[in-house]
């Protein structure tokens, strides 16, 4: 296995819509080490999700974990380990929802993004396999994240007020002052 370095925005890849994958390439052993792959460069960077075309792979392909241990998004529950090939988003529910968003691909910054609150993914698994979920809250927002990498778009793009864009150790900063305000 093999640990990728992560492109970064500005570098014209991230923009692209990426190309869906044939059955063939889904179960052909490349996808299964490029799996493989992913999932280790996921886990060294410590994110919850990471996109083909993040690692300079312009396919329709991503992996999803939430995990209690990120350093990035405490206070999180963990999830299914999720593989999805050429995805379809479905929205179920158009309420938005809004969450601090950042990206392995826009290192260091976080912004407020709001997307609808509950969608249907339809995608095909690593066997090839047809498949359909539902997921809300805050892994509705992952997904959607995720999947937004697959059409060239970064969250930085669904952002109404570019002026919430903020540097994480600003951040943190700024919590800890409206904790000692509470206090
Ligand atoms: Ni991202």
């Amino acid at each position: 296995m093999s640990v990728y370095s992560i492109l970064k925005m500005g570098n014209p890849l991230l923009r692209e819509e990426a190309l869906e994958f044939s059955k063939e390439e889904i179960l052909h052993k490349d996808t299964r080490y490029l799996l493989d792959d992913m999932w280790e460069t996921l886990e060294i960077a410590g994110g919850i999700g990471l996109a083909a075309p993040q690692i300079g792979v312009s396919k329709k392909l991503a992996v999803i974990k939430l995990s209690e241990e990120s350093d990035r998004y405490p206070d999180m529950e963990t999830s299914k380990a999720y593989v999805i090939f050429n995805p379809k988003i479905t929205i179920l529910d158009s309420e938005l929802q809004g969450f601090w968003e950042g990206c392995l691909s826009v290192p260091g910054l976080r912004g407020y993004v709001e997307r609808p609150r509950k969608i249907k993914v339809d995608y095909l698994d690593e066997h090839a396999k047809k498949k359909s979920i539902e997921v809300e809250d805050f892994l509705a927002t992952v997904f959607q994240h995720e999947l937004d990498h697959l059409i060239g778009m970064l969250y930085v793009d669904r952002m109404e007020d570019i002026s919430t864009l903020t540097f994480e150790d600003e951040m943190i900063l700024q919590e800890e002052n409206e904790e000692e305000i509470l206090d």
